[in-house]
């Protein structure tokens, strides 16, 4: 064989079991070799796919952010890709805003969730006996923190918040947080530039042991008797944007750290 033909029958060997394997039969690798964007491959846990995964709520019920991912969670909550992220869904939810005519009635609301929409616990998600959301939650500790009133705002959410209200529309929060501490949530509201709003809903009593899928949909559904319009609502986990009465349009803010049905 000659060295012409032997390079030949080498490429020919290599061709049929690599390149026509991997870019004929798979058409995004060929994409990806060109564009330079390759994966990186965690051991274990890939956490920006889980990531997606949870956001698109592909993933559900889930109870820990996995423990390789637990500084990961931290880095994108703590910077600069959290913040963007959530400006992305305040940009999209004031274009949308700005398509709709509020009627002269003011019955036309925004919903706002308070956890990780409104406010943000990030101050105590960051503790390293929480370890955003890698550790088992505790409602006793969550409790102290909430009884703090020491939350700060989510800026682009509260951005969105005064842009509606300055559109005309009334604004409503919606929040799975306990009755008890209602006059603590309204001073951490004040505090954080929430001035004003139609309606503050905090789960009562009788609430207790109904879904927030279920309780959120059974106040929502109270609004729209009240005729109340829902147009935006607005929220980090899918239970504040599922169910009944959803509203015309529903955002959701990122959410890494915890998951509620
Ligand atoms: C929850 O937190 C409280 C207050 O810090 C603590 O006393 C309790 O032991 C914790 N519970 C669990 C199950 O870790
Ligand atoms: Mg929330």
């Amino acid at each position: 064989m000659g060295p012409q033909i032997f390079l030949f029958v080498l490429a020919t060997i290599y061709l049929s079991s690599h390149a026509q394997y991997d870019a004929v039969a798979n058409p995004i690798l060929q994409l990806r070799l060109l564009s330079g964007a390759g994966g990186h491959r965690i051991k274990g846990v890939n956490c920006l796919s889980w990531r997606l995964a949870v956001e698109t709520n592909n993933l559900q019920g889930w109870k820990l952010v996995p423990q390789s991912c637990e500084s990961y969670v931290g880095h994108y909550m703590l910077g600069k890709q959290y913040r963007l992220d959530c400006e992305a869904v305040a940009d999209a939810a004031i274009e949308y805003a700005k398509t709709v005519k509020p009627a002269a009635d003011g019955k036309d609301v925004w919903v706002f969730d308070i956890d990780e929409t409104t406010l943000s616990n990030m101050p105590y998600y960051a503790r390293s006996d929480v370890q955003f959301g890698a550790i088992a939650y505790n409602d006793t500790k969550f409790n102290e923190w909430v009884a703090e009133g020491k939350a700060p705002a989510v800026p682009a959410i509260r951005n969105l918040y005064l842009k509606v209200q300055s559109l005309g529309f009334k604004t409503v929060f919606l929040s799975g947080t306990a009755e008890k501490f209602t006059g603590i949530r309204i001073a951490n509201l004040h505090e954080t530039g929430y001035d004003k709003w139609e309606k503050l809903i905090l789960k009562g009593e009788d609430q207790h042991g109904k879904s927030a899928v279920q309780y959120k949909s059974e106040k929502r559904s109270e609004l729209v008797k009240q005729g109340y319009r829902i147009v935006g609502n607005v929220g980090d986990q899918w239970s504040d944007l599922i169910g009944t009465n959803v509203g015309s349009r529903t955002f959701k803010v990122p959410d890494p750290m915890y998951y509620i049905a």
